[in-house]
């Protein structure tokens, strides 16, 4: 029977979670390609740590001897930071493999570079685990691509911020000592940087936004704003009004543009996201035929990441995973996003005088409103008072607070 010859660059959490499934599936592997899977090389930093590792497999810190070796067929990466990643992936695409890929940011980067490369070879490039961990929301927008056209994809992309605003409301707990939970639980790294200021959603997001779209916005027209501005006053709030904070990654294509955002933003519990708590994750992704879908389940961890990649691995082997580069010509349509009215939660002191177009609904505090503006309403709101702070509620007419008889209109 002949083999497919991997090499997994990298053994940390992923890498290694990588290795134990290709061991303890080899059965399905076989029957679903026919061939057996086998680990020829690993590559690390630190060949000095003990690793539970067979004798026959190459490791190694040298990638020029992975190269070197005679058949290779699928290189999977788990290694961390966009250098050496992309040079050694793209290395590896010159030599006619096959990559697969759980680097965000690398990929938020380089992404295009490698599909256009891979494409130019002949080679097949998987990133499901850039996207969501566990949740296979790449293949379920390629499976719907080939005829629904989906108009927008918002999503909870990062388990850890999720995770703080959970503790904080069920806990009513700081959001520095919910951080410090995160970290203690090994959600958070010891620099959280790229997950509480929104950082690792964005370059999820704008992964997404190439899958569905076939472009990227501009990256600098992207608001993205992290959770540290929510404050357990705020969240106390939100819970008066039956509404929970979310951190909302959103993408959509409106009048051929791409608009996206990565912001907190206020669900009540008809939202899916309402009920997504601690780390998961959740992908909601709206198409015009079969209308909106959620997906949800655990964003990171060994063997969440392990199965997308694995499942990659099986259709990079079929060849089945095609770049989706004529997207844009075959989705070149104009966004069907039903347009629907805005409500926001502001906090801070507002002279409601000075603001005549806004309708303001619920006082919730004396610094804290519900209120039905336009965007454009907002942002005059906003050029007049720039210390105002504002969340957007997700949904339409029929959120629950907007008919309780509390929210009477001011
Ligand atoms: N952890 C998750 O749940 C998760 C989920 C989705 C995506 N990801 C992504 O997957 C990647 C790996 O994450 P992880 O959590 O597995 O990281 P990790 O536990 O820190 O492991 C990183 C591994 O890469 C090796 N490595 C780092 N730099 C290297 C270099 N320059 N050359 C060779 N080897 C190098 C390290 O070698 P040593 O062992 O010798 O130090 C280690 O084995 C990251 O890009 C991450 O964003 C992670």
């Amino acid at each position: 029977m002949s083999v497919i010859k991997v090499a997994i660059l990298g053994f940390g959490t992923v890498g290694e979670g990588v290795y134990r499934t290709i061991q303890s599936h080899a059965q399905e592997f076989t029957a679903v390609l026919g061939k057996k899977v086998e680990v020829v090389a690993i590559l690390v930093k630190n060949i000095q740590k003990e690793r539970n590792i067979r004798e026959d497999v190459l490791l190694t810190t040298n990638f020029q001897e992975i190269l070197r070796l005679p058949q290779l067929d699928v290189v999977i990466e788990a290694i961390v930071d966009k250098e050496p990643t992309f040079t050694y992936l793209k290395q590896a695409i010159g030599k006619g493999c096959h990559i697969i890929t759980a680097n965000k940011e690398m990929f938020a980067h380089h992404g295009k570079e490698l599909l256009d490369l891979a494409k130019e070879n002949g080679v097949s490039v998987g990133y499901e685990a850039t996207v969501a961990g566990g949740i296979p929301v790449i293949q379920t927008l390629r499976q719907l691509l080939n005829i629904n056209r989906v108009s927008q994809i918002q999503g909870i992309l990062n388990g850890t911020s999720n995770f703080i605003l959970s503790e904080m409301r069920e806990k009513k707990q700081s959001f520095a000592e919910s951080l410090r939970q995160a970290q203690a639980k090994g959600y958070a790294e010891a620099d959280p940087t790229n997950d509480i200021e929104g950082f690792d959603a964005f370059y999820k997001a704008m992964i997404l936004s190439r899958i569905a779209f076939g472009e990227e916005p501009d990256w600098q027209t992207v608001e993205r704003q992290g959770i540290t501005a929510i404050t357990s006053e705020l969240i106390e709030a939100a819970e008066k009004l039956k509404l929970r904070f979310k951190h909302v990654a959103s993408i959509s294509k409106e009048d051929e543009q791409i608009i996206a955002s990565v912001k907190p933003i206020l669900v009540g519990d008809e939202n899916p996201f309402y009920h997504v708590e601690g780390a998961e994750n959740a992908v909601n992704v709206h198409s015009d035929i079969v209308g909106r879908i959620t997906l949800q389940g655990p964003g990171a961890g060994m063997y969440p990441t392990a199965s997308a990649m694995i499942e990659d691995l099986v259709y990079v082997c079929q060849s089945k995973l095609n770049s989706r580069q004529n997207i844009k010509k075959t989705a070149d349509w104009r966004g069907q996003i039903r347009k629907q009215k805005d409500y926001w939660l502001l906090q801070g002191f507002v002279e409601k005088t000075k603001h005549p177009e806004i309708t303001w609904l619920d006082e919730v505090t004396d610094s804290i409103f519900i209120i039905e503006a336009g965007k454009e309403d907002l942002k005059g709101l906003l050029g007049r008072q720039p210390e105002i702070c504002y969340f957007q509620i997700l949904g339409d007419e029929n959120l629950p607070i907007l008919n309780k008889p509390t929210a009477t209109v001011i």
